[in-house]
């Protein structure tokens, strides 16, 4: 068997650290022991400390879409009214999910590319002012923005609707502090910015929000967020109803103690300067991104409009390089290709990855100069390192 030297640039599931693969490797404690409780008290501690809030979370066997699930059923009932700020396919998928479960939704339409106007929301919230629940996502990957939960927070807090907030794919990588932020619901979800493989989402709500459980009227379940406290909170150690995903959970911890080790602070900061020295060379290599503000550290979409094909960019970077980037969704399929840069990223990786696009640009036949985008990213990464 051949081993392929592979660099996932993509914004999730990500690169997980050999360390914390490492822990899957382990024969794993039963679930209804002290030794497994005591690490999901670790994890959801480690959990609360990314997301920035003293109020407990609990832990999902599901990919983000079934924690976004979770906080329609359980929070909300069929009939009320909630409004969705729809700036790509992930927000859209709330109003989805809303829409399954009997909710009228409204859209506040943003253009895919931008983020969430606060202005526009504050009007849409003052023409309309009992919306049970407002939507949004913190890192719209599938644009390339990150809206401004803080601005939408000051917005919503002192409404009786409830925020709820996607953050599965900046939550980790991006600054997020619910509790200072008044966000009363936020979905996690393990692939990304958490450096964990697919399969766990976590929500953690606020005291406004608690109050809604077990009042909402939709069927629920496997995912009910009711139980899922109630296991979380019932002892001393957490638990959880079902079996959980014991060796997910494990990894959880382990990628989350190495964030806690690395810094809050120098986490981002390292996106950041990721997310920017990607733009840069985009940029250098006369490329056009698809954003011209709110850009996420999370992920860099690259318009394709008069430029390359995003499909064979993709492609090339994939069969020539071992490099995974992804292309568009919903709307911009095919119209764009996207960097990933988030969770067990570094300078180097972003550097490789650059590299590789330009030689791929010039087999394409698109014009570059080569090394023009190396040099601009190792600018932006010098300038940011100090
Ligand atoms: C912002 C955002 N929301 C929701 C999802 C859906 O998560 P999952 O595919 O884990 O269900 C994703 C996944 O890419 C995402 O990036």
């Amino acid at each position: 068997m051949r081993f392929v030297k592979r660099r996932i640039m993509s914004p999730g599931p990500v690169e997980i650290p050999p360390e914390t693969l490492a822990v899957a490797a382990q024969p794993g404690p039963h679930h209804r022991t002290k030794e497994f409780r005591t690490a999901l008290k670790d994890a959801l501690a480690s959990l609360r400390f990314v997301t920035g809030t003293r109020h407990p979370m609990v832990p999902l066997a599901a990919s983000g879409t079934g924690g976004m699930e979770a906080c329609v059923t359980s929070l909300f009932s069929p009939g009320e009214e909630v409004l969705v700020t729809v700036c790509g396919n992930f927000s859209q998928r709330w109003a989805e999910i809303a829409e399954a479960y009997g909710l009228v939704v409204h859209r506040l339409e943003v253009e895919w590319g931008k983020p969430v106007d606060l202005k526009e929301l504050a009007a849409k919230l003052r023409r309309h002012d009992h919306y049970a629940g407002v939507f949004t996502v913190l890192s719209e990957t599938s644009t390339g923005i990150e809206n401004d939960i803080q601005g939408i927070g000051k917005l919503v807090g002192p409404t009786p609707s409830l925020l709820v907030v996607d953050g599965i794919s900046g939550i980790g990588a991006l600054p997020f502090k619910m509790d200072e932020w008044e966000v009363d619901a936020v979905v996690v979800g393990s692939q990304k910015g958490l450096m964990v493989p697919p399969g766990v989402a976590a929500v953690g709500l606020s005291p406004k929000a608690r109050e809604r459980l077990g009042q909402a009227k939709n069927p629920v379940f496997y995912l009910s967020l009711a139980r899922a406290f109630k296991a979380v909170e019932a002892d001393e150690l957490p638990d959880t109803p079902w079996t959980p995903p014991v060796s997910l959970l494990l990894q959880l911890r382990a990628s989350l103690a190495a964030l806690e080790a690395e810094g809050l602070e120098a986490v981002w900061a390292r996106h950041a300067r990721l997310g920017g020295a990607t733009r840069a060379a985009v940029r250098a290599l006369g490329l056009k991104l698809l954003a011209t503000k709110g850009f996420s550290n999370v992920v860099t979409a690259v318009d394709c409009e008069g430029g390359p094909d995003a499909g064979k960019v993709v492609k090339a970077l994939r069969d020539d390089w071992g490099i995974s980037i992804i292309g568009g969704q919903g709307k911009l399929k095919g119209k764009i290709f996207r960097i990933g840069h988030v969770g067990h990223v570094d300078d180097l990786d972003v550097i490789a990855c650059i590299g590789a696009l330009e030689m791929v640009l010039k087999k394409l036949g698109w014009p570059v100069t080569p090394g023009a985008g190396v040099a601009a990213a190792e600018a932006a990464i010098l300038a940011a390192r100090g």
